[in-house]
């Protein structure tokens, strides 16, 4: 397979290129894990150190165009602009796992959209993959079931994997090493959506965050003393969230997914050198959530490998929590979100 840098083909000869295949577009929305998955235990298959559980979105989604080409190589539209090298790179390196799995060797254009923050720690990789992975199979015709999928989406991003359904999602640590671990770290639906929470995104900062999640759970992992303590609270967290999500209890939800997060975030400030993502605006907001409490309001924070700060509400305190929110700073843009749908494909290959 030839790698040629997608800069070297000129953005405005895309239309002319020849299309021998598949085409495929597919949907996926962002999650936000409620335990976390912070730490790889095989970095080549993804295979990460703890199961982690999320909520998916209804907000922010990736629409995700995979046409098979005759070109030299593969062609990445990212936003409507031709890849940064290092997202081709990734983007590569998925559809060549997907060539492979399908003994296909035609390369693609990958035109995708994101229309939440990219790279500020909301998830956006997660439903980048989750849609990549779906319409890739699509293209290529890969005989994938969701599970499958979810297998494949988290070769791409570790957190695209639970994106590949929707409502509650646990992804599985799964069991050993190489193809047995590989074989058993899947994501699936867990029910519970009667718990029907709402997420209000409090964006503090769009701008992509200057260490990448990748590099920071890598030093967490390899340099922090905290690190092993949090990954077996995390295990714990993982059990316990199970059972306050079956049991529609919000109040333990949220008060299991804030310090799993806070706990994430403390084993990385004891990381060398340290990995702080929490600004001076995520601990305002951090307080504001915690004058919510103090008002009676049952409202808990989550933070992702960024600065913005994700609130856990009843439904029916939304407003409220999006309005205490704001009142916090002009630097807060409250999105409200509530349980999503899992990855689709809009229009596609016969499967
Ligand atoms: C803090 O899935 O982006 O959002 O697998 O290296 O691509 P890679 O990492 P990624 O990490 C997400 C980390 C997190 C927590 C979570 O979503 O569980």
């Amino acid at each position: 397979m030839t790698f040629t840098s997608a800069s070297d083909i000129d953005a405005d000869r895309l239309h002319d290129t020849e299309v021998i295949g598949d085409e495929a577009v597919a949907v996926a929305h962002p999650n936000i894990a409620l335990v976390k998955y912070w730490g790889k235990r095989d970095e080549s298959l993804f295979l990460p150190v703890t199961g982690s559980l999320s909520m998916t979105l209804d907000i922010y989604p990736t629409t995700t165009t995979v046409r098979l080409i005759d070109g030299p190589a593969d062609v990445v539209m990212l936003n409507g602009s031709t890849a940064a090298p290092e997202a081709h790179s990734r983007v590569e390196r998925f559809l060549d796992l997907v060539r492979t799995r399908a003994g296909r060797t035609e390369h693609a254009m990958v035109v995708s959209t994101n229309t939440g923050p990219t790279g500020a720690g909301l998830a956006s990789s997660a439903s980048g993959f989750a849609a990549l992975a779906t319409a890739a199979a699509a293209a290529y015709q890969l005989d994938a079931d969701p599970r499958a999928l979810s297998r494949l989406a988290r070769r791409g991003s570790g957190s695209a994997s639970r994106s590949i359904f929707g409502g509650f999602v646990v992804w599985h640590a799964g069991a050993g090493d190489g193809p047995a671990g590989d074989h058993t770290s899947y994501a699936e639906p867990i029910g519970g959506d009667a718990l029907d929470p709402a997420l209000v995104v409090a964006v503090v900062d769009n701008a992509s965050k200057a260490v990448s999640s990748r590099e920071a759970m890598r030093r967490t992992c390899a340099t922090s003393p905290f690190y092993r303590p949090w990954a077996d609270s995390s295990a714990i967290d993982l059990v316990e969230m199970r059972k306050a999500i079956a049991r529609q209890d919000l109040p333990a939800v949220g008060e299991i997914a804030e310090r799993n997060a806070l706990g994430m975030h403390a084993s990385m400030l004891a990381a060398r050198p340290a990995i702080r993502y929490l600004s001076p605006q995520s601990i305002a907001v951090l307080d504001g959530v915690l004058a919510l409490r103090a008002d009676g309001v049952a409202a808990y924070a989550t933070i992702d490998a960024g600065p913005n700060v994700t609130v856990l509400c009843a439904r029916a305190d939304a407003q409220r929590v999006a309005a205490a929110l704001r009142a916090v700073g002009d630097f807060v843009d409250p999105r409200t979100a509530h349980l999503g749908p899992g990855a689709a494909l809009i229009t596609g290959a016969d499967r």
